[in-house]
């Protein structure tokens, strides 16, 4: 399945990701027309009310790792690995991730370049295959201050597309850039061989990914804030308001991304 994926690419059509959590969510997407199904930590938001995603476990995520399988047997399935699953050594990280392969998933997902490198090297050796998340990562968010675009200055950019050919080079399959200048994923895009999935990136990316709730409408933060404290970021558009369902909204998603009319230049950085 992740060969016919890299056709497409190949082909120059557009990859359009989004989150799942469950079975009845996976079999609406599979029916969509949804391409990846990424199981991600943010379901420490979306799911468990929490402020962030540092509290999501490898338990949590085989359990709707399991759930979106069973809902979507013909889809690609990408599973994030949690904080403290894959940092520590390579062994660990390989013996996690195989734990979530043979929950359902096809790809596992981490966060992070420099020393994450040799940990990407080590899986796709070992023959799991690897999604590299950069740029904006969500499980450093105490270490970057908050919620903050990346690569706006020249050397986080040198930074951010340094690890983006060394992640590409480690034989990764995609290269996941969260909030990043529309212009730097472009420059990534058109450098690495290693198709491009954006969140707040662009249209230049090989592919795109929302969280299903965003794309709803319904998400409004964390479980204890009031709703009047939530701001929807940038990069995020309801596509539920001009459709009858949330089956039509989301494929009205993927036909966004296929025509390139999502995300527009007011989603973008
Ligand atoms: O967990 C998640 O939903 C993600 C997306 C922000 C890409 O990693």
């Amino acid at each position: 399945m992740l060969q016919k994926l890299q056709n497409l690419v190949r082909s120059g059509e557009k990859i359009a990701m989004l989150t799942c959590y469950d079975a009845t969510f996976a079999k609406l997407m599979e029916r969509a027309g949804v391409d990846i199904l990424l199981v991600g930590d943010s379901l420490g938001m979306v799911l468990q009310g929490s402020e962030n995603t540092l509290n999501v476990s490898m338990h949590h995520m085989t359990y709707h790792t399991k759930s979106v399988a069973a809902g979507a047997p013909n889809t690609v399935i990408m599973a994030d690995m949690p904080l403290g699953s894959y940092e520590h050594d390579n062994e660990a990280a390989y013996k996690n991730a195989q734990w979530l392969i043979k929950s359902g998933a096809h790809i596992v997902k981490f966060e992070g370049g420099g020393n994450r490198v040799d940990t990407a090297r080590y899986l796709v050796e070992h023959g799991i295959p690897v999604c590299a998340h950069l740029g904006f990562t969500p499980q450093s968010v105490n270490q970057l201050g908050g919620y903050k675009i990346q690569g706006k200055t020249d050397e986080s950019a040198a930074q951010i597309m340094q690890d983006a050919i060394a992640m590409s080079n480690a034989g990764v399959s995609f290269v996941l850039l969260e909030m990043v200048p529309a212009t730097l994923a472009k420059k990534i895009t058109e450098t690495i061989k290693t198709p491009t999935i954006g969140i707040g990136a662009g249209v230049d990316c090989c592919g795109q990914v929302l969280v299903l709730q965003d794309l709803l409408g319904i998400y409004s933060g964390p479980a204890d804030k009031d709703l009047s404290e939530f701001k929807s970021p940038r990069f995020v558009r309801n596509f539920l308001k001009d459709t009858n369902s949330i089956q039509d909204a989301v494929a009205a998603y993927v036909k966004a991304v296929k025509d390139k009319t999502f995300p527009a230049s007011e989603h973008s950085y």
